[in-house]
């Protein structure tokens, strides 16, 4: 399985604290059987240039990949970022270089507690400059949580959205999980991330909320969540998504 949302370097955010602790979510990654983990930290304007975050994915890089090469399992990280949205979004220099393995799709970060007024203009944006933004675990967010159907403006306009695994499983409580039920039935989902800070609770799991989706989704939508849509996103593939 493909991860796409994880914060696995150490000391880059609040992800791993150290390279034990990454060592550790690598071990449960595998057992997991996740293969492919894109490194997305968070990125604001405030406290990074482009430069800069990729300056730090590069230090971790170079930590963890001795790690990656003792496991015998065949795993690896991809770049990626979390990017907070802005309404300037698009005038940050080398934006593109943020986008996952060199891709057109980018991790875009919500606020917590609504949807900011210039969102869609946002997203419009990005996708006449040939960003796709993907929205990082919408069902996380108190104004869709509140009325799902706010999130169907933003697909119509061309962006996909990215549901967080522990969201699935009941993490986060028991309305982000309706939410993300009912997100996932209304087709307004296409990858599945664990959102892994660490390797307690927000642990990069994956198994149980993959079996939990495909129970609600259906098989043919399931591994188009699981497998396809992701396998693209990191191949800079086409997807075909419909309007809602
Ligand atoms: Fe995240």
């Amino acid at each position: 399985m493909i991860d796409l949302h994880c914060h696995i370097y150490p000391g880059v955010d609040d992800g791993p604290i150290s390279l034990e602790e990454t060592r550790a979510m690598l071990d449960i990654a595998v057992t997991e059987g996740i293969r492919t983990i894109i490194a997305s930290h968070h990125f604001s304007e405030e406290d990074h240039t482009v430069e800069t975050y990729l300056d730090a994915i590069q230090e971790g890089k170079s930590q963890v990949q001795p790690l990656i090469d003792d496991l015998s399992a065949d795993i690896k990280i991809l770049d990626g970022a979390e990017v907070f949205i802005s309404p300037n979004i698009i005038h940050i220099k080398d934006l593109k270089k943020l986008c996952i393995n060199n891709s057109r799709y980018l991790l875009i970060e919500l606020p917590m507690m609504d949807i900011p007024i210039y969102t869609e203009d946002v997203v419009y944006s990005l996708k006449i400059n040939g960003i796709t933004p993907i929205i990082a675990h919408p069902e996380r967010n108190r104004r869709i949580v509140h009325e799902p159907s706010t999130l169907e403006p933003l697909i119509n306009l061309g962006a996909l959205a990215q549901v967080n695994t522990g969201s699935i499983t009941g993490l986060f409580g028991k309305h982000v999980r309706k939410t993300a039920k009912k997100l996932i039935k209304q087709n307004m989902i296409h990858a599945l991330g664990s959102d892994a800070h660490s390797p307690r609770r927000r642990g990069p799991y994956m198994k149980e909320a993959a079996r939990q989706l495909t129970k609600w989704a259906g098989s043919h939508a399931a591994r188009r969540i699981l497998h396809t849509i992701p396998e693209a996103i990191i191949n800079d593939g086409y997807i075909e998504v419909s309007d809602k």
